[in-house]
């Protein structure tokens, strides 16, 4: 295998990609976890040999992200799972953080009305009020098998005993070592002698191996009351930060109903409001089954045009329309998923010319690789999809020693200035306005494709707004154009949002002379190193065969099988 390493500072976050142009497949029988840790992908595999089942798979490998891959891997954070059990029936688990009780809509402005610095990003007021220990307790309590402290005990393993050392944290160990506005993050990857580890060597976490032993002592309760809650709360008086008792104990995870749509025989299943992830792939997902693809070969100017287009579109629907669901009754999720909206929207693409986003209107650049999806399948066929963050890489880039993990900085999702709407990226439209216990708008996109009410394709990725993208891309590639699941993770990515009006690709895998027949159509595009890190499952029905694949952007991902 072949792999360069980059290294990519982007707007203040963190990126480290190790990009390649080979993805290995993994094939299994029994079960399969892809994740984007190794280590954390053989914790699933364990507990499906043990009798676990996808759901038992997916919340120990989440609590084992946490410890090997905590750039993303959390308890402090939040996100989303959807699940399709064997029987077919497809449900979701929301566990995004919530704003805080005292939160209001203009709490990071100043007396002009301007966001003050970067108050909504990186301090203790970005934290939302973390969702992940409630979202998997609450997952393992309606659908696993094993004990909740079995689902937990491998994660205090690897944070008592440590795990080995790996590059990736080492750059990030290293970055932070250069940076005295994270003090937290200054001692995070620290050894006992406050020398900087080295790959290679074992990393033990001995506050976290407490922590994590809390939780697995007592459920919920061990994070959101009991001594880690205090230490919580210390940490936010300490640090000027709002969340109290009263945030945690009335934290609750949310099952809600999946957003569905279709495209040819297959049905999707995706994460409604909180997340515009699932509206926006549906709507895409129309949008494209009205193309004529059988004459629009992959990766041609034609296609990436279109793309290009639905993208736009959907888009700008999300900035418009999208919100959290329980603040905003009359979300019209209905009617941008509808086949009829799909074909309105798709009348007005010209197959030949770019359209031009209002500028008068909203959009803002790339978000980064910061969260993590984990993909898992078991033998009686239930499929969980999950994706979870802490928002920025490191999140808020605080924590509190005593409890050894990174609290979010989900804060920053809600629009910071209501009614202001820009060309730079500002979004202030009102289904995102901040509110108290109102959760803010995600791009994460946890998904599960079905055919005849089984798993097709289990499939999520990082990547900020990017993510919408890249799993609408790679879902399309193995749907319409029969690609095996690895190299539809490989294949060349793009992301338009609608504005900034411009196409993101993939440096060195469009062609030259494509990227020119775009230009002349009107578009414009800029290079990244690389868009989504992705992580899927496969089922090969035929041949009663899981194949998986981890995109080789994640470093130390891997799919593992039995
Ligand atoms: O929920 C979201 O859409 C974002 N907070 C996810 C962030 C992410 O993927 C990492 N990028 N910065």
């Amino acid at each position: 295998m072949i792999q360069t390493l980059t290294k990519t500072f982007c707007t203040g976050i963190l990126l480290i990609c190790l990009c390649s142009s080979v993805i290995a497949q993994t094939y299994a029988r029994n079960g399969m976890v892809v994740s984007t840790s190794e280590i954390a992908s053989d914790v699933g595999v364990e507990i499906l040999e043990k009798g676990g089942n996808a759901i038992d798979a997916a919340v120990a490998t989440a609590f084992a992200l946490q410890v090997t891959h905590p750039s993303a891997g959390n308890i402090g954070g939040g996100g989303f799972m959807v699940f399709m059990g064997e029987d077919g029936e497809v449900t979701t688990i929301d566990f995004r953080e919530k704003a805080p009780l005292a939160a209001t809509p203009d709490m990071y402005l100043n007396e002009n009305g301007e966001v003050k610095g970067n108050l909504n990003h990186l301090s203790a007021l970005a934290i939302g009020v973390p969702g992940t220990v409630a979202g998997l307790y609450k997952a393992h309590l309606l659908y696993g098998n094993l004990e909740w402290r079995e689902l937990v005990q491998p994660a205090v393993t690897l944070a008592q005993e440590g795990f080995e050392f790996n590059w990736t944290l080492y750059f990030s160990g290293e970055y932070f070592s250069q940076q005295n506005d994270f003090p937290f993050m200054k001692q995070y990857f620290l050894n006992t002698d406050s020398t900087l580890m080295e790959p290679g060597e074992t990393w033990v976490q001995p506050e976290l191996a407490k922590t994590l032993s809390e939780i697995r002592d007592n459920g919920k309760d061990g994070f959101y009351s009991g001594w880690v809650a205090d230490e919580i709360v210390n940490f936010m008086e300490k640090e000027d930060g709002i969340i109290t008792h009263e945030d945690l104990t009335k934290y609750e995870a949310i099952e809600r109903e999946p957003v569905t749509g279709t495209y040819d025989e297959f049905t999707i299943y995706s994460m409604p409001p909180p997340s515009s992830g699932g509206v926006a792939i549906i709507e895409m997902m129309n949008l494209m089954e009205l193309a004529d693809l059988d004459n629009i070969e992959f990766n041609s100017s034609e296609y990436v045009h279109l793309l290009a287009e639905v993208m736009r579109r959907a888009y700008a629907d999300r900035a418009q329309f999208l919100g959290d669901a329980d603040f905003n009754p009359e979300l019209p999720l209905d009617r941008l998923t509808s086949k009829e909206f799909a074909r309105q929207r798709f009348n007005n693409i010209d197959l030949d010319q770019a359209s031009v986003s209002d500028s008068s209107k909203f959009g803002q650049l790339y978000d980064g690789d910061n969260t993590t999806h984990l993909s898992v399948m078991d033998k009686d066929g239930n499929a969980v999809s999950l994706t979870y963050t802490l928002e920025y890489s490191y999140g808020s880039r605080m924590g509190s020693e005593a409890l050894g993990f990174i609290f979010n900085n989900e804060m920053g999702d809600f629009n910071p200035q209501p009614g202001v709407t820009n060309s730079r990226g500002q979004i202030g439209t009102k289904p995102n306005l901040i509110a108290p216990e109102k959760r803010m708008l995600s791009s994460m996109s946890p998904t599960i494709v079905g055919r005849n009410g089984k798993p097709y394709l289990v499939i999520g990725s990082p990547g900020g707004r990017t993510i919408i993208n890249t799993v609408f891309q790679t879902i399309l590639a193995v749907l319409e154009y029969e690609m095996p699941v690895d190299e539809a993770i490989a294949a060349m990515k793009i992301h338009h949002q609608w504005l900034p009006d411009r196409i993101l690709y993939e440096r060195h895998l469009l062609s030259p002379d494509t990227r020119k027949t775009l230009e002349s159509m009107g578009h414009i595009l800029v290079p990244v190193n690389n868009l989504g890190v992705l992580m899927g499952i496969a089922v090969d029905h035929e041949n009663d065969i899981l194949v998986g694949a981890s995109d080789t952007s994640s470093g130390e991902g891997a799919a593992v099988g039995y």
